[in-house]
């Protein structure tokens, strides 16, 4: 198959890379002139791990291409939209304006066959729109829309797609679902479920399919929140609900908030989809207004931890990105927890093994430093806010001789409270039971207790 990617950004990159390891021949286009340059010359504008490896072999294979002209629609026989549909400026709703642009643009290449495939997340009904749009402009043929939303994670973005858990695809054409058959084949034969659905329903089911997630993620942090309180811990509640099979383990992991280029932005489009349609989808409001106050509270947790006022002190951060293994810091819940403690008055250094060129247009104040250690220097506290592998073995030792106070505040609860006490730290997790340093310990008798 002969496939166009229009927008090579984490999806279309990606997708487009991985199609052409299927054996089909891709071309990833691209308005932006920079990343087109850097991606012909073999350099990937993103961090994504295994990315730069898959793009090289195909393009050495000649199954992969880049562009920035729409030149590659006319053998094309699917064209795929995976441009941005970010949150409109105002009201939430999903900016559409680079899918109908997409459209509009591929129109005069496309073919008589060609199948236009619309990979962002979309509200629904907007395949009518683009339809509409390439009625249009292109009256003489008749063009087929489909909807083949992506469910990829970033950060494990190629497995995911190789090893999908499954692929919808929303469309009734006959002609379109057979060019999207073939172009999925080698994944179901490994067994990948591939669901034909109406287009509409397609649509929709990437946003539900979000939101769940999102909801997921609130309800266990607002446990957290409980755990805190009564003296349980979230970690065991985690477990205990999760072996249940109707309930899963995963998205069960209490923390700072949910963030990331999809969660926040599709949840808010579904509500707002929803409230157009006169139907409130309250569950899922409730769990936007719950998340956005969340990420800004984690600031509060770090005064508590300290005591009292921040102003003038100096706090660490470890991880910017909104989960390791990726450069994104698109509403990574970092910035609004910086932005917060900035706001107390305290002076935030900080460090990201992949997500600090992103970082540093959006928080100009802060020190950026080369690891872990120079970030603690003179630091109060330091606070872990991404789990990237490097910080699961932290030297403890280290970092009490340099830092100011002995405090980690661990908002992905990747350490256990006890090894922490017994280094000597004050620890705080989320909705985990806190205890005092050994030292502080031995004179009560307190650890012995809490440890047994
Ligand atoms: N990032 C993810 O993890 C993820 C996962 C699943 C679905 N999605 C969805 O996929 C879509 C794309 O997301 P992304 O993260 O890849 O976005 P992105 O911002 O990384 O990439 C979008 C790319 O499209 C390009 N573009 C915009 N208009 C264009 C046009 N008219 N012609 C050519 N190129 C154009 C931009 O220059 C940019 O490089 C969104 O709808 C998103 O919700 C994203």
């Amino acid at each position: 198959m002969r496939i166009v990617m229009i927008g090579s950004g984490y999806v279309g990159l990606v997708s487009g890379a991985c199609f052409a390891e299927f054996g089909h021949h891709v071309t990833c286009v691209d308005k932006n002139v920079e990343k087109i340059a850097a991606l012909t010359q073999g350099c990937i504008p993103i961090y994504e791990p295994g990315l730069a490896e898959l793009v090289a072999a195909n393009m050495r294979h000649c199954r992969l291409s880049f562009a920035t002209n729409l030149a590659a629609v006319r053998k094309a026989d699917a064209v795929f939209i995976a441009v941005g549909t970010p949150s409109r400026r105002g009201d939430g709703h999903a900016d559409l304006s680079f899918v109908y642009a997409a459209a509009r643009e591929c129109a005069p290449f496309l073919s008589d066959s060609a199948v236009v495939v619309t990979k962002s997340t979309v509200p629904v009904g907007t395949g009518d729109e683009v339809e509409h749009i390439l009625h249009e402009a292109r009256p003489d043929i008749d063009i087929a829309v489909v909807s083949n939303p992506e469910f990829l994670r970033e950060g494990a973005a190629i497995q995911d797609f190789k090893h999908p858990d499954r692929i919808v695809i929303g469309t009734d054409n006959p002609r379109a679902r057979d060019v999207l058959s073939e172009i999925y084949r080698p994944l179901y034969l490994n067994a990948a479920p591939i669901l034909f659905t109406g287009r509409r329903s397609a649509e929709l089911i990437k946003y539900a399919a979000n939101s769940f997630l999102a909801v997921k993620i609130t309800f266990i942090n607002e446990i957290a929140d409980l755990c805190e309180k009564v003296g349980a811990d979230v970690q065991e509640i985690a477990r205990g609900i999760g072996l249940d099979n109707r309930i899963g383990s995963k998205f069960l992991h209490a923390g700072p908030g949910y963030g990331g280029s999809c969660l926040p932005k599709d949840t808010l489009a579904l509500v707002k989809t929803a409230q157009d349609h006169g139907t409130a989808l309250r569950i899922v409001e409730t769990s936007v207004a719950v998340n956005d106050q969340r990420k800004r509270a984690m600031a509060r947790k770090v005064c508590a931890t300290l005591g009292g006022p921040i102003r003038g002190k100096t706090i660490a951060v470890l991880g910017l990105t909104f989960k390791p293994n990726t450069d994104d810091m698109r509403e990574a819940p970092s910035v609004a927890l910086i932005t917060a403690l900035e706001d107390l008055g305290a002076k935030v250094r900080a460090y990201d093994p992949a997500g600090m060129a992103q970082a540093k247009g959006m928080l100009p104040e802060i020190t950026f430093c080369n690891g872990p250690y120079p970030a603690a220097e003179g630091a109060h506290a330091l606070v872990i806010v991404t789990e990237w592998e490097e910080f699961r073995a932290l030297d403890f030792d280290r970092l009490k001789k340099v830092m100011a106070t002995p405090v980690l505040i661990d908002l992905k609860n990747v350490y256990q409270p006890a090894e922490l006490s017994r280094a000597g730290f004050r620890y705080e997790g989320i909705g985990r039971p806190s205890l005092p340093t050994q030292q502080d310990a031995t004179a009560t008798g307190l650890l012995e207790r809490s440890v047994a």
